[in-house]
């Protein structure tokens, strides 16, 4: 039989915990928790591939999510009952303006944003959801810059459950808020940044009234690696040399760093790529740790970009994610909001289009390829996050050339 732990990811901790047991963080240490296969999933790579092949041809719900169909790789029976959408099974696109911009011969852009609502969100709340009605919830809850809370809004209505967002006042998006207000969410607002929300919403949930999904919830990773999966799948096995993905609260970098562990793990891939995080020069306290090679990440009081979706201080994930990206052999940089304006506005040119923080990877890509860390003939695939409509006020200010930094920059068009 296959079974799963959550488990602290302290070095000193370790603790163990069942993944029935309602915990968010280690309730010894105050660490992170991480769901670990303690048992059995001893599978033949060949084997599972040909399932998971298969599953795609199939009718059944679970067969036709993007993250479902990999469940051997996550943490249930097969008996329970998912919350699903039809997350996951996005594109891998070809983008030659976006090589031709970033000095490569070739470049593959994974577009999270092609999913139910809108971002790479989704791939993470099926399974968190999925957890929260497992443990009989009747109200789920997170802090979000918008796409957590549009994605939790709706497979919270999937599951009748109740859902409360708190929210950055005057900082989120109107489509975002549009959709979880749609959903049926109650969005409360609060004066302050994501990390205020973060704080508060952590306090909130002291009491088990409420089941809380922000990535600190290990489930949601549980969700989000799957992303590697099905990239894995895409490049017939072969990972390419490098993933670039955008750094936020660093969840989703955790998630693809744990997902490469996996896939390695059990024979599916034989090498794995680089995993580079990209910061918004404004909003990047990875990136500082990452350069005075801290052993601590120091918070910053106001980040600052406007790319509000990033627009994050203090990351919950950042030592999960220091492990994707030592583990690899990546690196974390920044990039201006100059340059996200400027690689946004190229992507678009491919006729794919994605929102501003999704646009921090081509950016990033441009400059390792400008300093020869990434050579032009190396494979790389960035990771888009979020769908184009998900920030149209930053794309009609920019192609009116009305876009403003915070510190005060107009933006070149
Ligand atoms: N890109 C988009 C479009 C996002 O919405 C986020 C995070 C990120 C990148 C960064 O991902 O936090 O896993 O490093 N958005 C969160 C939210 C914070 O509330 O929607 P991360």
């Amino acid at each position: 039989m296959i079974q799963f732990v959550q488990r602290c990811i302290g070095p000193e901790c370790r603790a163990v915990f069942e993944v029935d047991q309602w915990v968010y963080v280690c309730p010894r240490c105050g660490e992170l928790l991480e769901i670990e296969r303690v048992s059995g999933g001893a599978f033949e790579a060949g084997e599972l591939r040909e399932t998971w092949r298969q599953r795609r041809a199939s009718m059944e719900e679970r067969d036709r999510s993007g993250v479902w169909r990999f469940r051997e790789f996550l943490p249930f029976d097969d008996d329970v009952e998912v919350v699903s959408l039809g997350e996951g099974n996005t594109q891998l696109y070809d983008a030659p303006r976006c090589a031709e911009y970033c000095g490569l011969e070739r470049l593959r852009l994974k577009h999270q944003g092609n999913n139910p609502t809108g971002s790479f969100k989704d791939t993470g709340m099926t399974v968190a959801v999925t957890q929260a009605k497992k443990l009989g919830m009747k109200r789920v809850v997170c802090a979000s810059t918008g796409n957590t809370a549009a994605s939790l809004a709706a497979y919270a209505a999937r599951a009748a459950m109740e859902c409360m967002i708190m929210a950055p006042a005057g900082q989120v998006s109107a489509a975002k808020l549009a959709q979880a207000l749609d959903y049926g969410a109650k969005v409360k607002e609060i004066e302050g940044n994501f990390d205020t929300c973060m704080r508060a919403i952590r306090e909130l949930v002291h009491d088990g009234s409420a089941y809380l999904v922000n990535s600190i919830n290990p489930f949601r990773i549980e969700g989000q690696k799957t992303v590697a999966f099905e990239l894995a799948e895409q490049l017939e096995w072969r990972m390419p040399d490098h993933l670039v993905v955008p750094g936020g609260n660093l969840g989703n970098s955790s998630a693809f760093g744990k997902g490469v562990r996996e896939l390695l793990a059990a024979g599916l891939i034989d090498r794995q790529p680089q995993i580079t995080v990209v910061q918004a020069a404004g909003a990047a306290p990875f990136a500082r740790l990452y350069e005075e090679h801290g052993s601590d990440l120091v918070n910053e009081e106001h980040p600052q970009t406007l790319a509000s979706a990033i627009k994050i201080g203090a990351p919950v994930s950042w030592k999960k994610a220091w492990g994707a990206v030592s583990d690899t052999g990546g690196r974390v940089i920044t990039v201006s909001e100059q340059e996200i304006a400027d690689a946004k506005a190229r992507i678009g040119r491919d006729g794919i289009g994605c929102e501003p923080a999704s646009a921090t990877t081509v950016a990033g890509i441009q400059k390792l390829v400008s300093e020869n860390v990434i050579r032009s003939d190396e494979s790389v695939v960035a990771v888009l996050t979020g769908h184009l409509l998900k920030d149209t006020d930053y794309v009609i200010k920019y192609h009116e050339g009305r876009l403003v930094a915070p510190d005060g920059t107009k933006i070149k068009k």
